[in-house]
């Protein structure tokens, strides 16, 4: 598959999973994301938009070859729920499993058109590929949730890294055990530095976020930071592309960092404003060499690079 470009399914259909994550499951990996399959909406709040369709999931065997599973959420089971705007926007779902229930347990930014509203959506579900069943409308410690994601720290909890204070600063919540609601206990990192599209790592010891500016669907410099602790330290780094437009995230924005075979990659959207159902995607290699992040340009994505060596 051509990086940068849009990609097919197995049935020759543009693959709709925006602003998504990567979780794998038994021998399978599951994609989760935007379904953006409709015409941009005209004169809506801030920059383009599609209706809220609900987000959509694709199984593969090997992160090349993707099937569609359908709707892990459909737009039907979130509109007109309790605390659900009427022109509702839903972005960057963010999908974990519970490792006590065995439940999957999905959290989005969950939104109206204007983005004022700035909730996220929590829901859940018994199998991998849905349907979720929106559980609950939160308001996380008070404080607004725009871009998100999940986060499963092998020292311990799952956490909620979130843009808020209009995007001003990055929060990082400790979820409950049921990872439905947040348990009070949380910090803020890379206060009024204006990050946001969060993708989260740990490395070694080291833990590491990768952010975008504020542009809206523009890209701009991808950075990166890091820090020993989870929940204090944190330094904005560097750039960590490397290779043509590197210094706009070869045009594309994060939306989900995850580890396979040993290795972790980078899951980017290349967003068209125009026609957002016409966004395309890459996946890159991350490497970390003595605590330095670097994500090298790649034009193919071929499934796994093979491992490093212990
Ligand atoms: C971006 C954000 C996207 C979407 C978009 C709307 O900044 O990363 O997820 O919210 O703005 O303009």
């Amino acid at each position: 598959m051509r990086n940068a470009t849009l990609w097919l399914d197995e049935e020759g259909q543009a693959i709709q999973a925006h602003g998504g994550c990567l979780l794998q499951y038994r021998d399978q990996w599951y994609w989760y994301g935007e379904d953006k399959d409709a015409d941009n909406l005209i004169g809506c709040g801030q920059g383009d938009q599609t209706p809220f369709r609900g987000f959509s999931c694709y199984r593969s065997p090997d992160l090349v070859h993707w099937h569609r599973m359908g709707f892990a959420l459909a737009a039907e089971d979130v509109q007109e729920k309790e605390g659900v705007p009427p022109d509702v926007v839903g972005e960057r779902p963010k999908v974990v499993r519970d490792p006590v229930t065995g439940r999957f347990v999905m959290w989005f930014h969950l939104d109206n058109r204007a983005y004022t509203l700035a909730r996220a959506g929590v829901a859940v579900s018994d199998c991998p590929e849905g349907p979720f069943r929106l559980a609950a409308v939160r308001h996380p410690n008070r404080k607004d949730v725009r871009d998100m994601t999940l986060f499963q720290d092998p020292e311990g909890g799952t956490w909620l890294i979130h843009s808020g204070d209009w995007n001003k600063t990055l929060y990082i919540a400790r979820l409950d055990d049921r990872l439905t609601d947040v348990t009070g206990l949380y910090a803020k990192a890379f206060v009024d530095q204006e990050r946001e599209a969060p993708a989260a790592l740990y490395w070694k010891g080291t833990y590491y976020l990768l952010t975008s500016g504020c542009t809206g669907w523009e890209p701009n410099t991808l950075l990166y930071g890091q820090s020993r602790e989870l929940l204090c330290g944190w330094k904005l780094v560097a750039d960590p592309c490397e290779g043509p437009g590197c210094r706009r995230t070869f045009g594309g924005q994060g939306a989900h960092l995850f580890v396979a075979g040993n290795r972790p990659y980078l899951l980017l959207d290349h967003w068209n404003p125009g026609r957002l159902r016409l966004s395309g995607y890459s996946i890159l290699p991350v490497l970390v060499n003595n605590g330095v992040l670097t994500v090298p340009w790649r034009d193919e994505w071929s499934g796994l690079e093979p491992s490093p060596l212990p």
